[in-house]
């Protein structure tokens, strides 16, 4: 493993390679980075393994990718989101 860096919600943070964009979150403190759409309750890891879409994030613009499958590379960019990202919504 190897030092990189990502971007979470405009802030630089380090990682390391094979990090999870969930492991980098927890790392950093973060128990939820999404919200559901109808009530905006908080969401973040609960399966963690890729089965209960509770972990969705935004990474370099693509919605939805379910942070505990996602390994993290060097230079992404990472936002949390509400619900499923649509057009005009969060
Ligand atoms: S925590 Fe369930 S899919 Fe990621």
């Amino acid at each position: 493993m190897s030092a990189i860096w990502v971007e979470v919600d405009g802030v630089r943070v380090a990682a390391m390679s094979g990090q999870t964009v969930a492991g980098v979150l927890l790392g950093l403190g973060r128990t939820s980075w999404r919200s559901t759409r109808r009530d905006g309750r908080p969401r973040g890891v609960f399966c963690g393994i890729g089965v209960c879409f509770d972990c969705l994030v935004l990474v370099n613009g693509v919605p939805d990718v379910r942070a505990c499958q996602r390994r993290v590379a060097d230079g992404d960019v990472v936002r949390v989101q509400c619900g499923a990202e649509l057009p005009g919504e969060c």
